[in-house]
């Protein structure tokens, strides 16, 4: 796993959006997968500037959220269909059905997890996959106890994370309790990684999922078996990491044509 150090979230966005706009050049088709949250919204700012310049082009790129809440209503702000519409999809050129998310309202949701991975397959798989990371160690919303082989299905969400999220909600008591969230099989199959962390309070998460040992009780350090994840973090982020100037020199000497 590469990790890069950074100085704070605004350059984070600015080199996940290199990543991006690299790919696309590369593969105008891609699929990528959209993580919500605070910590993306970054990247999301400067691909829109980027795509307000003229720079990169979504025309024929496709998206697949990770996760979506279970039980809230069709269109609220907080459902994570709206968020990637409103930070994301709606700022740049990529075509609204190409957008795809998990369908929370769903009646038969087993069904409708695995149409989701099947979507995903008919797509082609995910060519880069943007991450966060819950101060539990979560990634989509995989748990602590997550199966590491898990699937799209549904999960309950533990109480620290519907706290967490409580800053999107009026009260905690308006955090639905359930999400269907890719797995973390699936999430293993995309061809990149990218997780982005910043502030102080992922120090631990940050710590856990690259220096710890893979375990279901931090989700994210399941990361460690993928042959291509990249984690960008900010100082405060990286605050706990054992290796961090070993990551730095890494970062610092590294070969341009690598890329990301
Ligand atoms: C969001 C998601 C979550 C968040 C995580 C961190 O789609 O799947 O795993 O990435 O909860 O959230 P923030 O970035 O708000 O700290």
């Amino acid at each position: 796993m590469e990790v890069v150090i950074l100085p704070g979230s605004r350059q984070v966005g600015v080199l996940a959006a290199d990543a991006i706009e690299a790919l696309l050049r590369r593969k105008p088709h891609a699929v990528l997968g959209l993580a919500t949250g605070a910590s993306p919204l970054p990247i999301y700012d400067e691909l829109a500037r980027r795509y307000v310049e003229g720079r990169i082009d979504f025309s024929q790129a496709r998206g697949f959220g990770l996760d979506e809440y279970v039980g809230l209503e069709e269109g609220h702000p907080q459902s994570y269909r709206e968020v990637i519409r409103r930070e994301f999809a709606d700022r740049v050129n990529i075509a609204a059905e190409n957008v795809h998310s998990p369908d929370g309202a769903a009646a038969d949701i087993p069904a409708a997890c695995d149409a989701y991975e099947e979507a995903i397959n008919t797509a082609g798989g995910v060519d880069l996959q943007l991450l966060g990371v819950g101060t539990d160690g979560h990634i989509g919303f995989n748990e602590p106890g997550s199966s590491l082989a898990s699937r799209t299905r549904i999960k309950t969400l533990i109480e620290q994370t519907r706290r967490d999220n409580a800053r999107f909600f009026k009260s905690v008591r308006d955090v639905p309790h359930h999400a269907i969230t890719q797995g973390l099989g699936t999430i293993l199959d995309a061809r990149h990684v990218i997780l982005v962390a910043t502030g102080a309070q992922k120090a631990q998460s940050v710590r856990d999922l690259v220096e710890g040992p893979v375990a279901a009780i931090c989700p994210a350090s399941v990361l460690q078996l993928h042959p291509h994840v990249t984690t960008i973090v900010d100082e405060a982020a990286a605050s706990s990491l054992r290796l961090a100037d070993y990551y730095r020199h890494t970062y610092d000497n590294k070969p341009k044509w690598q890329g990301l």
